[in-house]
């Protein structure tokens, strides 16, 4: 993979010596273990419809539907690992003293790579509850063959314990994930279409705070213009070659003028 990209002396100095680093990821980070983004022309909302299938409304509407369909989300994510950026990520924790890492996905394939600091701001596809009385549901088997389960406390409707369209993000979550965007020295922006907020503002914040930012997409989107360095690149292959530039920068306090290790 040809990385050609030349950093400026800015951001080469800002990733030698950062050490709090913030990485917002989305659906493209997952794209190369092959989990399928939202709006990619392939994505999940080419051939589904969001009001429908993540939403209350869409939920309370046809339940079954609405748990199936995530259920076939989950049974995809039985048969897919971390891939090479994940793991660089986890990698760039022994590099940099602060890594937090700001996730929309559901798929926790960042805790499976080893990452140790995430902020699931959207939730995760492990877990349910119960849409009425709000209590965790595990799956015990004892669970009638109703679809989806009910809860054993309420008789509500269990659902997954992912953020719909519409609804609030956990309050604890997006606060904690606001403090690491205005305390980042380095920003990085992974693999998202940055059109779905709160979660699209944090980029904004970090750089209104002085954060460098760097977005790696291989379509780079609106956020171009805060951006201090854009890697038009797959997360799998420009991650990891980011990483390498970070320790090499750090091992050798790279000054001249560089381009990323060729890969
Ligand atoms: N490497 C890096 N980026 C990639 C790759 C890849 N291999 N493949 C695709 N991308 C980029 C696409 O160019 C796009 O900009 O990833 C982005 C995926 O955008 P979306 O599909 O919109 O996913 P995301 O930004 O995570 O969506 C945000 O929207 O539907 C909701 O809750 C859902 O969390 C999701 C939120």
């Amino acid at each position: 993979m040809e990385l050609t990209t030349t950093l400026s002396e800015h951001v080469r100095t800002r990733l030698a010596r950062a050490e709090r680093i913030a990485v917002l990821t989305g659906a493209g980070i997952s794209a190369e273990s092959g989990v399928p983004t939202f709006r990619d022309p392939d994505g999940l909302w080419a051939r589904f419809r969001p009001e429908e299938l993540a939403s209350m409304e869409g939920f309370l509407a046809n339940p079954e539907r609405v748990w199936q369909w995530y259920q076939h989300r989950r049974h995809v994510l039985e048969s897919v690992q971390p891939n090479p950026a994940h793991r660089a990520l986890v990698q760039l924790e022994n590099l940099v003293g602060e890594v937090i890492i700001i996730t929309q996905n559901v798929d926790r394939l960042h805790q499976r790579a080893g990452s140790h600091r995430v902020l699931e701001l959207h939730g995760n596809l492990e877990d349910n509850y119960c849409s009425a009385c709000g209590r965790p549901y595990c799956d015990d088997g004892s669970a009638d063959d109703r679809l989806p389960p009910r809860c054993p406390s309420c008789g509500g409707l269990i659902r997954p314990a992912v953020v719909w369209f519409g609804e609030p993000l956990p309050a604890d979550v997006f606060a904690a994930a606001e403090r690491a965007a205005r305390r980042a020295e380095v920003f990085l922006v992974v693999g998202t279409s940055c059109q779905v907020y709160p979660a699209a503002a944090l980029p904004q914040i970090a750089w209104e705070c002085g954060a460098t930012i760097i977005e790696i997409n291989p379509l780079p989107k609106p956020i171009g213009s805060i951006a201090h360095a854009v890697l038009p690149h797959k997360a799998g292959s420009a991650l990891p070659a980011l990483v390498e530039h970070i320790a090499w920068l750090r091992a050798t306090g790279g000054t001249e003028q560089t381009t990323l290790p060729q890969r």
